[in-house]
């Protein structure tokens, strides 16, 4: 037998439960991953809250994404691989003792990283790399404005970003600004204590930046948009302004949905502007594109310009207190999940 994290149903963090269920096997052309760390996300807060369309039916076990070392393989699968330290994403499922992944989903721990780390570097690093360089197209020398830079993709993001050679702006609460600024980090803005907005026009003269990433969602899209420079582009990619615990939660959703902006092609054109959306969890018919982009990220890692950085590690049966942790934004980069 071994243990997962359960959302059992819609709630606070006290409806996670530690179950145990019996062991996977591996079926033709699969593995069976010993885990030895699992990411945790914001996807995983907004299930549980009930408020992720995309999360499975509960009880349900979340988890995007782990590392560890392969135990047993499926028929097809190299036997060699048994005992190799990996890294993997997984459609949910990832917040358990085991997992089965296909091999094709594996890739190899980078050495230098330690578990905890190489869990850290799927979901936030992907989802930089497809904002910033694949649909943001982010160059040398454009600005960008990072929201929530200290959180687990606002730190991947910014490590890319300073490696494209882009200057870099990002909000974030203020307790996070000294790290934000060793890390990096151009201009930190408090967007907790002030308006980011008139801040950042502030200090790019009046024109805004290249590019613009958006976790927060619904009328704040209204605002980055208006945060941007003539060929700036504007990248949506999460709703975390809905985040809250049952009827609140279903009604700030209903509230961000009715404060999105609805962008005419007019007004693109006139004003020399790109808008686009990214979901990271809708590419698994992509795998060969997802591959390509593992690949220049492995490269970063190996170069040492990829920093993935844990902020804390929780045991499983701390999962609640992982979550109140991202809930309270506590946290600087990943919160990671050990058996
Ligand atoms: N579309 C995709 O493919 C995709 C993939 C990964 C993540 N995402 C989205 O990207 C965002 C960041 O995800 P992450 O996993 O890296 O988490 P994270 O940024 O580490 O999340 C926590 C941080 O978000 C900030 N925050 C903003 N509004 C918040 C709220 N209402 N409640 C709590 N924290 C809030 C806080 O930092 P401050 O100090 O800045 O306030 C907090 O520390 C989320 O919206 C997530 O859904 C989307």
């Amino acid at each position: 037998m071994m243990r997962q994290i359960v959302t059992t149903k819609n709630g606070g963090t006290e409806v996670l439960e530690v179950q145990e269920s019996p062991d996977p096997q591996a079926k033709p052309g699969d593995v069976v991953v010993n885990v030895r760390a699992a990411g945790l996300n914001f996807a995983d807060i907004m299930a549980r809250q009930g408020l992720y369309p995309d999360g499975p039916a509960k009880p349900c076990v979340m988890g995007y994404e782990i590392a560890g070392v392969v135990e047993s393989v499926g028929e097809t699968v190299d036997r060699s691989l048994i005992g190799k330290p990996v890294v993997a994403m997984t459609h949910f499922g990832g917040q358990s003792e085991k997992v089965v992944v296909e091999e094709r989903q594996l890739f190899p721990k980078p050495e230098s990283l330690s578990f905890e780390e190489a869990a850290a570097v799927p979901v936030n690093y992907l989802t930089a790399w497809a904002l910033l360089v694949v649909m943001g197209g982010l160059r040398k020398g454009e600005s960008v404005l990072i929201h929530n830079a200290g959180g687990g993709v606002g730190l991947a993001a910014l490590d890319i970003a300073k490696h494209i050679g882009a200057t870099t702006y990002g909000t974030a609460s203020p307790g996070k600004h000294d790290f934000l600024r060793e890390r990096g980090l151009d201009h930190p803005i408090d967007y907790r204590n002030q308006d980011w907005l008139p801040a950042l026009k502030q200090m790019t003269d009046g024109r805004g930046v290249e590019l613009v990433i958006d976790p927060i969602g619904g009328g704040h899209w209204k605002k980055s948009y208006k945060a941007l420079r003539t060929t700036g582009r504007l990248g949506m990619f999460g709703v975390s302004t809905a985040s809250a615990n049952g009827l609140k939660g279903k009604l700030k959703m209903v509230k961000a949905a009715a404060q999105m902006p609805r962008f005419h092609p007019l007004g693109l054109l006139g004003k020399n502007r790109g808008v686009f959306g990214l979901n990271l969890g809708h590419m698994w018919h992509e795998p060969e594109k997802v591959a390509e982009w593992v690949q220049e990220i492995m490269q970063g890692i190996n170069d040492g310009w990829i920093r993935p950085h844990v902020d804390k590690v929780f045991p499983f049966d701390q999962a609640g207190a992982a979550h109140a942790y991202m809930e309270a934004r506590k946290n600087i980069g990943k919160v990671v999940l050990v058996p």
